[in-house]
């Protein structure tokens, strides 16, 4: 197996984040690595906006917790055992994990593929950070995190097109040191068809 497959089989979904703030290297090189994604058309229209003011992410990622609905998991039915979403924890209220790092990815409102733009060159930034020693989560819904005053005060604040929308936020940061590494669910059966 190639480094590159065991990558793409090695990340997780990290939400349990050290304190600490990554490395200026490793985000640059993730960045690079979006920067480098495919885009429809060749168009490059995503915007990543890095926010590593922690008071900020903290107060975006609580109006994302308030304003989101999640199914909450039962004994069968669970997002991660090991790195638990607000799916599995309702004592967790801030959406964004506490992640040093918040990437928000804006792409324009009126395209069509704006949400694929975004997917395709955040799974590219979870793959190099992972390859980096760097967790990361994706994290859908972009737009519920601005969806107040303080959210909109944000956007003006940074300047982002007001025909732009948050597709998403990538959230980097180091695993908990005490973690282990969380495991794959197994994958269903029956999902690949052949002709
Ligand atoms: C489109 C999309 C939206 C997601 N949104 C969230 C989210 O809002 N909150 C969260 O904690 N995880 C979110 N995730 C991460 C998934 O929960 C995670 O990828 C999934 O549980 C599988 O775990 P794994 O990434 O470790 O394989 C999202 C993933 C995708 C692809």
């Amino acid at each position: 197996m190639n480094e590159t497959i065991k990558t793409i089989l090695h990340r997780r979904a990290i939400r349990r984040f050290d304190a600490r703030q990554i490395e200026e290297d490793s985000l640059q090189q993730i960045l690079q690595a979006g920067l480098y994604a495919p885009s429809a058309g060749g168009r490059q229209g995503v915007i990543f906006a890095v926010c590593q003011d922690r008071e900020v992410n903290e107060r975006l990622g609580k109006i994302k917790r308030a304003n989101s609905n999640p199914r909450m998991a039962t004994a069968t039915s669970y997002v991660s055992k090991e790195q638990p979403s607000i799916a599995d924890d309702p004592k967790l209220i801030n959406a964004f994990y506490d992640a040093p790092t918040v990437i928000t990815m804006f792409a324009p409102k009126n395209f069509l593929f704006a949400a694929e733009d975004c997917a395709v060159a955040a799974e590219n930034m979870m793959l190099a950070a992972d390859s980096l020693g760097v967790g990361s989560c994706y994290i859908g819904q972009g737009w519920t995190a601005f969806a107040d005053t303080y959210g909109q005060e944000i956007l003006h604040k940074w300047e982002i097109r007001t025909d732009y929308y948050a597709v998403m936020q990538l959230l980097l940061g180091y695993p908990k040191a005490d973690d282990n590494h969380p495991a794959a669910k197994p994958r269903k059966n029956d999902r690949v068809l052949r002709f």
